[in-house]
């Protein structure tokens, strides 16, 4: 993973500043930890998230997360097309398990049936993955879909 560390590209520009202003809100009483995210869509718009911890700790939402509600809440259905996560970290932390579940609803609709992963730290780090790469053998939609056929018979 080390290897690929590259520096935030000038056309992420505006991805890296939405989630890096997104990252100064974060609520980390717990953990001390603040991250940000932005998303992109396919239609250009840009929505921000950040993390929300509670004394709960299961109960935490994510940076990419909060972003992709927050775009669901604005537009209903979206076309995903990039996600940006920034921290203080470095290496930079790429989405958790969790993360990466609530992301892959999301595949399908996405241009190119992918979705870009940035992972970038503070110091202008990076490491750029796609969500196919992040999450092979993934628990999908049409599984469920599947299986809830099957019941029926
Ligand atoms: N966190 C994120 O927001 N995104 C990630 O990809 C990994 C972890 C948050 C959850 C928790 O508030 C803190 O970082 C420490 O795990």
């Amino acid at each position: 993973m080390m290897k690929n560390l590259t520096r935030v590209p000038a056309s992420l520009k505006k991805l890296y500043a939405v989630a890096k202003k997104a990252r100064r809100n974060a609520h980390v009483p717990h953990s001390g930890c603040q991250v940000g995210a932005a998303i992109r869509l396919a239609n250009g718009k840009v929505y921000p998230g950040c993390n929300v911890e509670n004394a709960s700790y299961g109960g935490t939402v994510c940076a990419e997360r909060g972003a992709l509600q927050t775009a669901v809440c604005a537009e209903g259905k979206i076309k995903v097309k990039e996600i940006l996560v920034v921290t203080d970290a470095s290496p930079p932390w790429m989405p958790c398990g969790l993360c990466r579940q609530v992301i892959s609803e999301f595949v399908a609709d996405a241009p190119g049936g992918d979705i870009a992963i940035y992972s970038t730290n503070l110091k202008g780090e990076m490491l750029a993955t796609t969500f196919a790469k992040l999450y092979p053998g993934l628990f999908s939609p049409a599984e469920l879909k599947a299986a809830q056929r099957k019941k029926k018979r």
